[in-house]
């Protein structure tokens, strides 16, 4: 399948820790950028381990999170388990313990997954209305959010758009229940009509175990059903890929 034309912004740091702090600080570039127009920022939040050292740093360093009017700060999440908040798989659960239950964010500003829900299918319908009611959406419209946080497995998923799942060609709702096989789980995930019309899209990866998928997904063949990463490309917004050394180990094009 020929490649849609993507001219990545890649930004390598040295160490995972550095990733946190660098993603940190693009949190709050982005973020400042939103406010001081007057306006709300708005942000999908990635799961996974790879951002728990950006969202850590964000809660305690007081140079980067005295900058920001938590107020103003609206939390999303680009994907969840089908679990209740206070598991340890839960995506908002790790993002409370590490971060919202250290900043002065109103509980109101936190629009969370109900994965605590039996019925997955309602707990997405009912986080796809809440998305088009923030954002005042007429139908066929998506939000724009100001920032989407994105990770990468080692087999090319972000968010919950595993390779091969019905999610990946889903186009009209904005939020849905996955189903994944392989976890013989549904995972809730927003749909790549909202991750690409985000603003900023910022990859976070870290680590040799993604430098193969990595390489693939940024200068491989085009296979959105096999690496659906590929499928992000953010219609009228700018891509980051924020990686390490680890994760660059083997790319073809070492960016300047
Ligand atoms: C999730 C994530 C998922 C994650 C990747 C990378 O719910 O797990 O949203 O897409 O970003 O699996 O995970 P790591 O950061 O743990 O490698």
């Amino acid at each position: 399948m020929v490649r849609p034309s993507l001219n990545p912004e890649i930004q390598i740091v040295a160490t995972a820790e550095e990733l946190g702090l660098a993603a940190a600080r693009q949190f709050v570039y982005r973020a400042r950028e939103a406010i001081v127009e007057g306006n709300l920022f708005t942000v999908a939040l990635s799961g996974g381990s790879t951002p728990k050292s950006m969202y850590s740093r964000l809660a305690n360093d007081p140079s980067l999170n005295s900058q920001l009017s938590w107020h103003s700060v609206h939390f999303f999440w680009g994907d969840e388990r089908h679990v209740p908040p206070d598991h340890p798989d839960s995506n908002y659960g790790m993002a409370y313990e590490t971060m919202l239950s250290k900043l002065p964010v109103p509980p109101e500003n936190v629009h969370r997954i109900k994965g605590e829900y039996q019925s997955a299918g309602r707990a997405a319908y009912e986080y796809d209305r809440g998305l088009r009611k923030f954002f005042g959406l007429k139908p066929g419209q998506a939000p724009r959010f100001d920032l989407v946080l994105l990770g990468m497995g080692a087999d090319g998923h972000t968010a919950s758009l595993f390779p091969g799942t019905k999610a990946l060609r889903e186009q009209k709702r904005l939020a849905v229940a996955n189903w994944i096989q392989r976890f013989n789980a549904y995972r809730f995930t927003m749909t790549t009509p909202v991750l690409n019309h985000a603003a900023w899209v910022i990859f976070l990866v870290s680590g040799e175990e993604k430098a193969e998928m990595l390489s693939e997904v940024l200068y491989g063949e085009y296979q959105p059903e096999r690496y659906p990463a590929q499928l992000i490309r953010p219609v009228n917004g700018r891509l980051l890929w924020l990686v390490d050394n680890g994760a660059t180990r083997l790319l073809r094009v070492h960016p300047s």
